[in-house]
């Protein structure tokens, strides 16, 4: 890593999707700063720490409370972050279909999906002025796309996606003035806890592929929809 490597931020490291982006963006000699609720538990990220000197710092950041949010950015104060990747995100339970809904958990499912990546986005905003690229990825899903909707259920997870959707959205507009690009992009059915074993694609086919995207984001791109291959992905 030299000093003039770029800086990326990412929510959700400790495992999943973000602990790939956080292995990936490491090759390529980036300063990764590795987010989670847990970080004296993220042993994966530890054993990455350990492989390079100080090219990984690990934060603790729980997308869901808004305290360890501002602690986390105050932590940073005047550090340029180049890519902020909100990963953080959660499926919620079993009762998502009309008829059984379970209110407690999707107002969970809604406050660590959607509030949390935008609750980071503000927190993290003047971090991404200070940095030359100025671009925010956030992880939705298909499954928050209504056009795409044709087998219903999952209630909770489906409308945290698609409330994410129209707010990051309303941040590109917001941020346009602020050179921000503001995006969001499905990573494709990958395999982690979440995605299940079942899934097509391994995370590091997903990131991959997402990385070479995210790489060649510009002003034009901000406020897209994007699948994990770079094609516009339907509202
Ligand atoms: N896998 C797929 O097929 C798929 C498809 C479409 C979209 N996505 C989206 O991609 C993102 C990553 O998914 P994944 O497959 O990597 O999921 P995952 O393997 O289940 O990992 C989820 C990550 O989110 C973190 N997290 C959960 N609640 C949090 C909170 N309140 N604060 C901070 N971190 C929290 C978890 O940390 P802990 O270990 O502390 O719980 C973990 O690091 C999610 O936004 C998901 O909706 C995934």
């Amino acid at each position: 890593m030299t000093n003039s490597a770029p800086t990326v931020l990412i929510t959700g490291a400790n495992r999943g999707i973000g602990l790939e982006f956080a292995r990936q963006y490491l090759l390529e000699g980036w300063r990764v700063i590795a987010a989670c609720r847990a970080p004296e538990h993220a042993q994966q990220l530890h054993q990455l720490a350990s492989g390079c000197a100080g090219c990984l710092n690990t934060l603790a950041l729980d997308v869901s409370v808004a305290p360890s949010i501002a602690q986390a950015a105050e932590k940073l104060d005047g550090v340029p972050i180049d890519l902020l990747l909100n990963c953080a995100g959660i499926m919620g339970g079993a009762r998502q279909s009309l008829g059984q809904i379970d209110y407690a958990d999707w107002a969970r499912v809604l406050e660590v999906n959607t509030l949390g990546p935008v609750r980071v986005l503000e927190a993290f905003r003047t971090h991404l002025e200070r940095s030359a690229r100025r671009v925010a990825v956030t992880l939705t899903s298909a499954m928050g796309s209504i056009a795409e909707n044709t087998s219903g259920g999952w209630v909770a997870y489906r409308t945290s996606k698609a409330a994410l959707n129209m707010a990051m959205k309303c941040a590109a507009l917001d941020l346009a003035a602020r050179r921000i690009v503001c995006v969001v992009m499905h990573p494709g059915w990958v395999r982690t806890d979440m995605g299940g074993a079942q899934a097509p694609l391994s995370p590091s086919e997903s990131v991959a592929a997402m990385r070479r995207i995210i790489g060649a984001l510009g002003s034009a791109d901000s406020g897209k929809f994007l699948n994990y291959d770079g094609g516009n992905h339907p509202w």
